[in-house]
């Protein structure tokens, strides 16, 4: 078994990653590490954690070789509306930290490092109808350029060291989990607002088409890929989409199940964030080398959500 150290473990995907890689892999072989106070749902989650800035070279050092660790999952990151707030942190947090992990996976000739990239490494010069794997990446958030970085500099550390890098630009990611900080988060707090107070003012304008997946099959395509035999692979990062859609699309789909809920627009930066990012993506690059294939649906995720959010809630919905 190989042993695993995760960064970033109590952002919205590590507090689903962190409980469903101790199935997979076991308690003994994964090390969870965050910036911030420990949540209380990891207090009772059986797991190995330590606080770790992950701009502290040394402290991560030390973890990866008390540990005897394998592979890092980097996902640490500023996402792209903070990181328009407060560009100085992102670029330190992004940067920096993403260049800690690469150099500490290549000093102690780690198996692997795996770190997110996102649809924001794309721009308004990209063809953004079905955004192939490979293209223009012209990108004008601060969080978009350090997602070009670190696939740059994974491709030049593999090209150069050898160094097994892994990446997968996520789109949207959607679960119950309060997100932190994303243009794309507003589909998660439609689902809040229209189950407690039955009406949401978007960030976003009607019409702003992203691509989107739901959480499980997030976790699916970081399990399909780092696990993937090398020889199958012929690049490092890989667009993965589940589903596209508007958020006028969305608040309709939630209408049907709650029919007094109302959907206001009051577009802000984020919108002009969004709107230079892909419509959609072609994930057939993933799906050819390493067979991804996703399950969820845009009518599935939308009863899931209500299901999942009513319930962290405790409001129900019908
Ligand atoms: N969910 C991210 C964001 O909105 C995109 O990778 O910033």
């Amino acid at each position: 078994m190989k042993k695993y150290l995760v960064t970033g473990s109590y952002g919205q995907i590590g507090m689903d990653l962190i409980p469903a890689m101790l199935e997979r892999y076991g308690k003994e072989n994964i090390v969870a590490t965050g910036r911030k106070k420990i949540p209380k749902e990891f207090k009772e989650l059986d797991v190995i954690y330590n606080r770790l800035d992950i701009r502290d070279q040394y402290g991560l050092r030390r973890l990866l070789v008390d540990y005897d660790i394998d592979i890092i999952i980097h996902n640490a990151s500023v996402l792209s509306a903070t990181g328009e707030r407060n560009p100085q942190l992102a670029h330190s947090i992004n940067f920096e930290g993403f260049y800690n992990a690469l150099e500490a996976t290549r000093e102690l000739k780690l198996e692997q490092l795996f770190a997110p990239s996102s649809i924001a490494a794309f721009g308004p010069t990209t063809p953004l109808d079905n955004t192939p794997n490979t293209t223009i990446m012209e990108p004008t958030s601060i969080y978009g350029i350090s997602k070009v970085y670190t696939e740059l500099m994974g491709n030049y550390y593999k090209q150069k060291y050898d160094l097994n890098f892994r990446s997968l630009r996520y789109p949207g990611v959607l679960s119950p989990e309060e997100p932190g900080g994303g243009t794309t988060d507003y589909a998660i707090w439609i689902f809040y607002e229209a189950i407690k107070n039955k009406k949401y003012e978007c960030f976003l304008g009607p019409d702003v088409e992203l691509p989107m997946m739901m959480m499980s099959d997030c976790l699916k395509s970081t399990f399909d890929l780092i696990e993937a035999p090398e020889e199958k692979l012929k690049h490092r990062t890989f667009n993965v989409t589940g589903m596209s859609f508007t958020p006028e699309v969305l608040a309709n789909a939630i209408k049907e199940y709650i029919p007094d809920f109302e959907i206001t627009y009051k577009p802000d930066f984020r919108d002009d964030i969004a709107r230079t990012w892909p419509h959609s993506l072609d994930d057939s690059t993933a799906r050819e080398e390493w067979g991804w294939d996703p399950e969820y649906p845009f009518d599935k995720m939308v009863t899931a959500m209500l299901d999942g959010v009513s319930e962290k809630l405790g409001i129900p919905y019908k």
